[in-house]
């Protein structure tokens, strides 16, 4: 049986979620069939995108495009976004034409920013294929692309008119891209509490491909993310909650030039923030951490990068506002994040030297 979350605000999606979804039922009754373009990336298209297309051909809808780029960060570039975009238009996708963004964060970033420019704005639904993808990137509207100047200098909000996450297209994602994925659920589980914490248990076997637990953990990772957002959708306030892990995590991976995944940055930004957390609030989470990491089959550690680099790259991150403190989220327990916490460079570099030493 599908499952469908709801997303609240202006305009309202919902997230479909189910394995073997009947992608052209799923959307009757809420997009009526129309033109649309499929934009993937070659590796996810190799496996999933003929079997969208016909998908969709049976729904009524008419495909006039299938834009393929090549799988990794590096396609959140002005150029891809360029050839894509001129893709469209060489191909004819019209003004009330939908574009299907079928693939991982990466895929869902540029697609979701193609979407809300290309002709000032088409249809947009997502379809997540990346475990990532489904419980993070594809819910919440935000999108965008790289600079040379830095990660997601370029974008916008947007809201699809649907998000379809289909647990089969996960049996094609190769076993590190998994943990991956869970790097955002422990994240989110952390930071939620209660139930969701309970169900941490999961991990282990989500990883192993048991797909009950993959299910349960990406339910609870979508209601608690759309909860999150509603709550502040242009990340005022609560919303930077999400960063967790993420600080130090985006600090480690532009100190290595983006080689270590970013999940694998979260988990060890977030034994780095779990280290500061307990010099702060006292509560000692380190050993919790340490064992879901584990579970994820994730690092705790990302030896050989230099202190002085992640903190050059924290400097320069964006959200950033003063000169010589640090803002953090940090947990006074699980379930009880505190965000905007002020940390100086130095403490900031003691909690990185002990995940990267
Ligand atoms: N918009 C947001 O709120 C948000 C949140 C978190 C992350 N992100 C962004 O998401 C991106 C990372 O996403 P990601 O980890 O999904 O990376 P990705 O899109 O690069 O996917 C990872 C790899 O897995 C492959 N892949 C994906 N699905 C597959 C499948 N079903 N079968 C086989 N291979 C598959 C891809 O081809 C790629 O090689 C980053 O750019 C990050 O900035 C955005
Ligand atoms: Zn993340």
């Amino acid at each position: 049986m599908d499952e469908r979350i709801e997303i609240g605000g202006d305009n309202p999606y919902p997230v479909v979620l189910g394995e073997g979804i009947d992608l052209a039922g799923a959307l009757e009754g809420m997009i009526e069939g129309g033109p649309c373009a499929l934009l993937t990336d070659s590796e996810v298209g190799a496996h999933h995108a003929g079997e969208v297309v016909r998908a969709l051909e049976r729904g009524g809808w008419r495909v006039v495009s299938v834009v393929e780029v090549p799988p990794g960060e590096h396609s959140k570039s002005l150029e891809t976004y360029g050839r894509a975009a001129a893709a469209l238009a060489r191909d004819g996708l019209t003004r009330d034409g939908t574009l299907f963004a079928l693939g991982g964060g990466v895929v869902g970033d540029l697609g979701g920013f193609l979407a809300a420019t290309y002709m000032r704005g088409v249809g947009l639904v997502m379809l997540p294929t990346s475990l990532l993808a489904m419980v993070d990137s594809a819910v919440g509207g935000k999108t965008g692309i790289d600079l040379p100047e830095g990660k997601n200098l370029l974008g916008a909000f947007v809201r699809p008119r649907a998000v379809v996450a289909d647990l089969a297209w996960l049996r094609t994602l190769p076993e590190r891209e998994v943990s991956c994925g869970l790097a955002e659920v422990v994240k989110m589980g952390l930071l939620c509490g209660g139930g969701f914490l309970e169900d941490l248990a999961l991990v282990g076997a989500a990883r192993g491909g048991d797909m009950v637990a993959v299910r349960t953990l990406v339910a609870r990772s979508v209601r608690f993310k759309a909860s999150v957002v509603a709550s502040d959708e242009r990340e005022r306030g609560r919303r930077a909650i999400l960063n967790y892990g993420h600080t130090i995590g985006h600090g480690i991976e532009a100190a290595c030039g983006y080689e270590i995944r970013h999940g694998e940055a979260v988990a060890v930004g977030m034994l780095a923030e779990a280290d500061l957390s307990r010099e702060r609030f006292g509560r000692d989470l380190l050993g919790l951490h340490r064992e879901l990491v584990g579970l994820a089959g994730l690092p705790s550690r990302a030896p050989g990068v230099r202190v002085g680099d992640v903190l050059l790259a924290m400097r320069r991150d964006k959200k950033r506002t003063q000169k010589d403190v640090h803002r953090f989220v940090l947990l006074r327990d699980v379930g009880e994040p505190v965000w905007g916490v002020e940390v100086g460079e130095e403490e900031a570099g003691r909690a990185v030297e002990r995940v990267v030493a």
